[in-house]
């Protein structure tokens, strides 16, 4: 536990929240193993999957600003949105919790696969509120009826990316850029991210150009939605900074524009939420050869852009940044029972299966 983030460190602010919710430093590595199994040795991980102890993953620096907020508000519920089997409204339920807050989980339709209805039965598990929208219209509808019908509402955007979310990962930047001043890791020239909706790209973005950093941040697009573009990152980014800047007098005016985002769309396949086959096999190339767990709507297709480049550059070093979760939750979800999810989760999973959206079950 830090008693303040390295943005602060780094800048005099005054006046941002922030508390302490996850574990960093996290870690920084070399992957011999998927390196030589690919061919090209440079490639290195940075363990964002470890941020914390209770659900980790790349919300956790994002919550440290914006549970920080929803607490000096004092309010009581969250709300949040996210597809069927988010792990952003899934992370926000497990660490609103540790705080005293509820969470409202709005979700919207994706195809449904093992993954997704984990993340569901962990929602519930946990004591989210899971009020089932399906479109976005309807998301909007029923954020209007929770904030009528209740007191103290919290909200929070898709991926929990807003300005303070997005400094999350400014600071996850200045943290790297230390482990790279103290020898830990190589200053990589590539880092592989996964992009959905922008917020850790914008913040690494932003941290680039504040510290100044030669890498190049190669976004792996994970939706076809219309949040997950060049414009929407350096949007986030500028929010990002005008808030520091507002808060600090030390924070450089840097200039952020759409030539500095490299944004991927190579790897997409389907959509939000369908494995390709190249995701599936990285997916499992790096738990065959490294023991790291991912997932096949972020972590798998980000792995499978970086896999690519690696066979076909041969140029580096190249950082995998792990943003999913590997906390084991195998104890709750050998108790997984949909009988027991609410009646109208039930019916969509139901009515998917019937359809023949059922995709790839053992995800
Ligand atoms: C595992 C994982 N990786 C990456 C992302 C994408 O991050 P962002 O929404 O900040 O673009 C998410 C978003 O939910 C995620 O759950």
């Amino acid at each position: 536990m830090r008693d303040k983030p390295w943005i602060f460190e780094e800048y005099e602010v005054e006046g941002i929240p922030w508390i302490s919710v996850g574990n960093f430093p996290t870690r920084v590595h070399k992957l011999s193993n998927l390196g030589e199994a690919v061919g090209f040795e440079d490639i290195w991980i940075k363990r964002d999957d470890q941020s914390s102890d209770k659900y980790g993953g790349n919300k956790i620096r994002k919550f440290e600003f914006v549970l920080a907020d929803a607490l000096e508000k004092k309010r009581k519920w969250i709300i949040t949105y996210g597809g069927l089997g988010s792990n952003q409204t899934l992370a926000m339920t497990i660490h609103a919790r540790a705080y005293g807050l509820k969470t409202i989980a709005v979700l919207v339709d994706q195809p449904i696969t093992r993954h997704v209805i984990e993340n569901l039965w962990l929602m519930h598990y946990f004591g989210a509120h899971i009020s089932y929208a399906g479109n976005t219209t309807m998301a909007m509808l029923k954020t209007i009826w929770h904030f009528l019908t209740k007191r103290g509402v919290y909200m929070v955007p898709v991926g929990a990316s807003n300005a303070l979310g997005t400094l999350g990962y400014v600071d996850a930047m200045i943290e790297l850029k230390r482990q790279v001043d103290s020898g830990e890791i190589p200053m990589p020239k590539y880092i592989f991210v996964a992009v959905g909706s922008c917020g850790t790209y914008a913040g690494l973005l932003l941290g680039k150009k504040l510290l100044n950093l030669d890498v190049e941040i190669r976004g792996v697009k994970v939706t076809q939605m219309k949040m997950t573009n060049p414009k929407n990152i350096v949007k986030l980014a500028n929010k990002a900074l005008n808030l520091l800047r507002e808060h600090s007098r030390d924070v450089p005016d840097v200039k952020i524009d759409e030539r500095d985002v490299i944004l991927d769309g190579n790897y997409l396949g389907q959509g939000y939420g369908f494995p390709t086959q190249e995701c599936l096999e990285a997916i499992s190339l790096m738990e065959k050869t490294e023991h790291i767990k991912l997932e096949p709507v972020y972590t798998g297709k980000a792995l499978a852009a970086l896999i690519d480049f690696a066979r076909k550059e041969h140029d580096g070093p190249l950082l995998f940044w792990n943003t999913y979760n590997s906390v084991d939750f195998s104890d709750i979800l050998k108790k997984l029972d949909v009988q027991k999810l609410p009646k109208k989760i039930r019916k969509v999973i139901e009515r998917k299966e019937q359809i023949g959206v059922k995709m790839i079950k053992e995800f």
